[in-house]
């Protein structure tokens, strides 16, 4: 997790470092921090809270003597080893040597042991690390030489930036599993060089970049009229590297604060665009290649899970296709059988999920044939895909995923309506009909403002909130308890709407909403039934449903909606593949994001959270 981003320029860097981070705060934002390197020495900032806070701290302590800096390394920290503290905060330093880090190094307690005197200033496992490259210069090794022997004592994952007061001029970037890139300035820049762990967050800055691989590091040099840039291996031995030209679609990400709105009403307009790429045959190769396969596996974490659980129940259903999808931390440790003719398609709307990756891995190691749907497309995980799925959603700046777990849908959607015409279905000329009918649905619900407030309004008295789904649903029910969850801090459970009469009904009191997701389908007489179940217990309840469906919920509910404990929120009617699109906007974002606002809570920087989970 952890965002990281260095400077080297001759022209004034403190407010480009601070923007820069300032992009790259979605990677985690509990604290923040600067060091560095001008003509004064080395300086140093931490703040807790977000960037906002370390500009003005910064401005504060440094009083301008910083504006000749010609060095920055700079952190936006999601907390993994210590609390949230100034002190725990990066850079961690001891005076002479400055680092930041994205990764943990897991052998932090026998690297702590190797100096038994020495006062520890912080908890976390980065500050380790700093004794041993500080004393190998004393021993006057190189800059380089000393991280890089340093390094050899690490057990775990890194992106580091490091700077040394006794080589002023220099910093060194070090990789090992976690990615970052060195980018080369453009326009007034043009004699600057950045890095940082995305390269999305130097791109107002760069023209060109560089990634580095695993065990390689580079070395920044300020020269008096140019800064150089050299790469090396792990054993210091220098390496070529090409420069790509980079070209970033940028998302004016630096001055809104409600990404999350922008995002969920920008998802017709997106699944139109996947349409237009669908008819133009983007997807075309895929149909005879799944219609080969005896299984198709979905795996990924969070939102990106849920949105491969709705592919398994539509490639069953509809392709006869054995499907499942998978959390990726539990995939990679249960060992897996992964039979040889099978597709495992990683989800990941960032494409560095650790989780996901290391099942990727895993998959890859195992010899079955693998396909990466990402929407990051300069992400470690699309570099690493045998087939990449491009979702081609636009940069999602919001931590909560909404338009790319749509995108997900969409691209899906086009892989099952692809292996249905190669297997000659008779279902597919109405599944896709409706399919092409989703973004006209979705701008109905999203145009329904006062039905949202006043969904809203119910959400935001309860304790807790369980939402309940059969069949497609049940996938959109567990994805609307995640987003209320990470949106509201309100106690919520996903829940098939059957298995609720088998334990969770205990729960069911007047502060519990239950969420009914009852489009009038096959299923609807049932969720009726389980949901006549909860009002005997005094639970209230939210239906999300259509026109017939409210109109039998009106006959037979009639008391207890003018009692009040039932309310009805009316969303479109929907086809068997625009039920998901629907009601995962309506259930999942709308009414995440309304209780959400009406709560008071940041829903594009909830508490806690990281939009990159780069950690196992
Ligand atoms: C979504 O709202 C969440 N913030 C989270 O569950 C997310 O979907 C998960 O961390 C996976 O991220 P990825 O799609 O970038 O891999």
């Amino acid at each position: 997790m952890c965002g990281i981003f260095g400077v080297v320029s001759d022209l004034p860097l403190v407010d480009v470092l601070l923007k820069g981070l300032k992009r790259l705060e979605y990677r985690g934002y509990d604290s923040a921090g600067v060091a560095l390197e001008g003509a004064h020495g080395l300086f140093l900032e931490r703040t807790v809270g977000r960037i906002e806070s370390l500009r003005s701290a910064l401005e504060e302590a440094s009083r301008g003597i910083f504006q000749d800096a010609s060095i920055g390394i700079a952190h936006s920290r999601w907390a993994t080893h210590g609390a949230v503290t100034e002190a725990n905060a990066h850079p961690q330093s001891d005076g002479e040597t400055a680092l930041v880090h994205n990764g943990i190094f897991e052998n932090h307690t026998e690297l702590r042991a190797f100096f038994p005197q020495k006062k520890w200033e912080s908890e976390t496992d980065t500050e380790t690390l700093i004794p041993f490259i500080s004393e190998k210069i004393r021993q006057r090794r190189a800059f380089l030489t000393a991280v890089r022997e340093s390094l050899d004592m690490v057990r775990g994952g890194y992106a580091l930036l490091i700077i040394n007061k006794n080589f002023p001029q220099q910093l060194i970037v070090a990789k090992n599993g976690n990615p970052v890139t060195v980018g080369r300035g453009k326009g007034a820049f043009s004699k600057s060089f950045f890095v940082s762990s995305d390269c999305a967050a130097m791109a107002p800055w760069i023209g060109e970049k560089a990634d580095l691989e695993d065990g390689e590091l580079c070395l920044i040099q300020k020269g008096p009229t140019e800064s150089k840039c050299s790469f090396f291996d792990s054993r210091g031995v220098p390496l070529a590297k090409d420069w790509e030209p980079f070209v970033f679609a940028d998302n004016d990400c630096d001055e809104t604060d409600d990404f999350a709105l922008k995002e969920i009403h920008e998802q017709p307009g997106l699944i139109k665009e996947r349409i237009a790429a669908f008819d133009q045959g983007a997807f075309a190769n895929w149909g005879a290649r799944l219609a080969a396969k005896d299984a198709l596996n979905f795996v990924g974490c969070g939102t990106s899970f849920y949105a491969g659980l709705v592919g398994a129940y539509w490639f069953e259903k509809w392709a006869r296709l054995s499907t499942h999808a998978e959390i990726a931390s539990e995939f990679r440790y249960r060992c897996p059988v992964l039979p040889p003719k099978s597709l495992y398609v990683f989800l990941s709307q960032s494409g560095e999920t650790l989780d996901t990756l290391k099942a990727l891995e895993y998959a890859t190691k195992h010899a079955v044939e693998t396909a990466v749907m990402t929407n990051v497309l300069h992400s470690t995980m699309a570099k690493k895909a045998k087939d990449l799925l491009p979702l081609h959603a636009g940069p999602e700046m919001s931590v909560i995923s909404t338009k790319a777990f749509t995108a997900q849908l969409a691209v899906t959607a086009c892989l099952l309506l692809e292996t249905l015409a190669v297997q000659g279905s008779a279902h597919r000329s109405a599944l896709e009909a409706d399919f092409r009918n989703v973004p006209a649905l979705l701008r109905t619900v999203l145009s329904n403002g006062d039905a949202m407030n006043a969904a809203a309004e119910v959400l935001a008295t309860a304790s807790a909130v369980i939402f309940l789904g059969r069949g497609l649903c049940y996938p959109i029910a567990l994805e609307g308890a995640l987003k209320l969850k990470e949106t509201s801090y309100l106690f919520a459970e996903g829940y098939p709407t059957g298995e609720m009469k088998h334990g969770p009904i205990a729960l069911m009191d007047a502060s519990v909403v239950s969420v009914v997701l009852a489009p009038f389908d096959d299923l609807f007489e049932k969720t009726l039934s389980n949901t006549q179940e909860i009002m005997a217990r005094g639970g209230r309840v939210l239906f999300l449903t259509d026109t017939q469906g409210q109109e039998k919920i009106q006959k037979q509910l009639c008391e207890a909606m003018a009692a009040g404990t039932v309310k009805i929120f009316l969303v479109p009617p929907t086809g068997e593949l625009s039920k998901a699109f629907v009601y995962g906007v309506a259930a999942a974002q709308i009414v995440s994001y309304k209780t959400a606002k009406l709560k008071g809570r940041n829903v594009d920087r909830p508490r806690n959270l990281a939009k990159a989970v780069t950690v196992e």
